[in-house]
């Protein structure tokens, strides 16, 4: 896994912003599997600020959120729908209709995974997804144990996860039990991975990510065996990192045109 690590989240979140717009550059039509969350509203932001300043077009991209709880609907503020228009959507012009986000008030939830997991092929696979990491290691909603081979489905939140987006809702027992999310496997099947972590308060779980052993006990491990993942990480997020030098020297040394900032001409 390529390991960047930056003084502060804004200045990761460039990085990232950048990343991402490099690939709507190079390929307009580009798949993209979105995260939500608190951590990747600032790269979101940057994008927005691209899409205005600079003329970042999203109008050929495809979207493909990770997860939805069940039971919200998409106007309640507290979904993942509501989360992403407020985020990005309403302010970047991507075309609604090719926009996928799991419906978490379908009736038939299998039926639901099922189509989702057919779109997301139908669309040509997932060019680059954006990912977040709970506190306790999980990435989508995949939580501790899930099978590493899993796809899209019903999963059920742990009580530390209800408790870390209770922010989100006001109690811990307002978050919905149940979520609907991409698999471990179908993560994996993404072309190229971004991993965001930032605050001291997910430096363990980037740890066992990164430098651990593989294990469904921590499911972001198996990010080690996917070709083109990056982890993001502030200086907070990466404090327990054993090669933490060695990843910033990595970093240091890029050869130029690896770099990810590109110097943009005028017009
Ligand atoms: C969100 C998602 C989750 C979050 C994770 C971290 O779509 O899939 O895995 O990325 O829970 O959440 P924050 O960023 O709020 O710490």
């Amino acid at each position: 896994m390529e390991v960047i690590i930056q003084p502060t989240s804004e200045q990761a979140s460039v990085i990232g912003a950048h990343i991402i717009a490099n690939l709507v550059r190079d390929n307009p039509a580009c798949v993209l599997g979105l995260a939500t969350g608190g951590t990747p509203i600032p790269m979101y932001n940057e994008l927005v600020r691209m899409h205005r300043e600079e003329g970042l077009d999203f109008s050929r991209v495809t979207t493909f959120n990770l997860d939805e709880y069940v039971g919200l609907r998409p106007e309640q503020p507290q979904s993942y729908h509501a989360f992403m228009w407020e985020h990005l959507f309403s302010h970047i012009n991507v075309a609604r209709e090719r926009i996928h986000i799991p419906n978490g008030m379908a009736p038939d939830i299998v039926a639901e995974c099922e189509a989702y997991e057919a779109a997301i092929k139908a669309a040509g696979g997932i060019d680059l997804q954006v990912l977040g990491i709970g506190s306790g290691g999980h990435i989508g909603f995949n939580e501790k144990s899930s099978s590493l081979a899993s796809r899209t489905r019903i999963k059920t939140l742990t009580a530390q996860t209800q408790e870390d987006n209770a922010r989100f809702f006001g109690r811990p027992e307002d978050v919905p039990m149940h979520v609907i999310t991409m698999g471990v496997g179908t993560i994996m099947e993404t072309r190229q991975v971004l991993l965001l972590a930032f605050g001291q308060h997910k430096a363990q779980a980037i740890v066992d990510a990164v430098e651990g052993p593989i294990s469904a006990m921590h499911p972001a491990s198996i990010l080690q065996m996917h070709p083109v993942a990056k982890a993001l990480l502030d200086d907070g997020a990466a404090s327990k990192l054993a090669l933490n030098e060695y990843y910033r020297w990595v970093y240091d040394h890029k050869p130029d045109w690896q770099r990810f900032v590109r110097k943009r001409s005028k017009g």
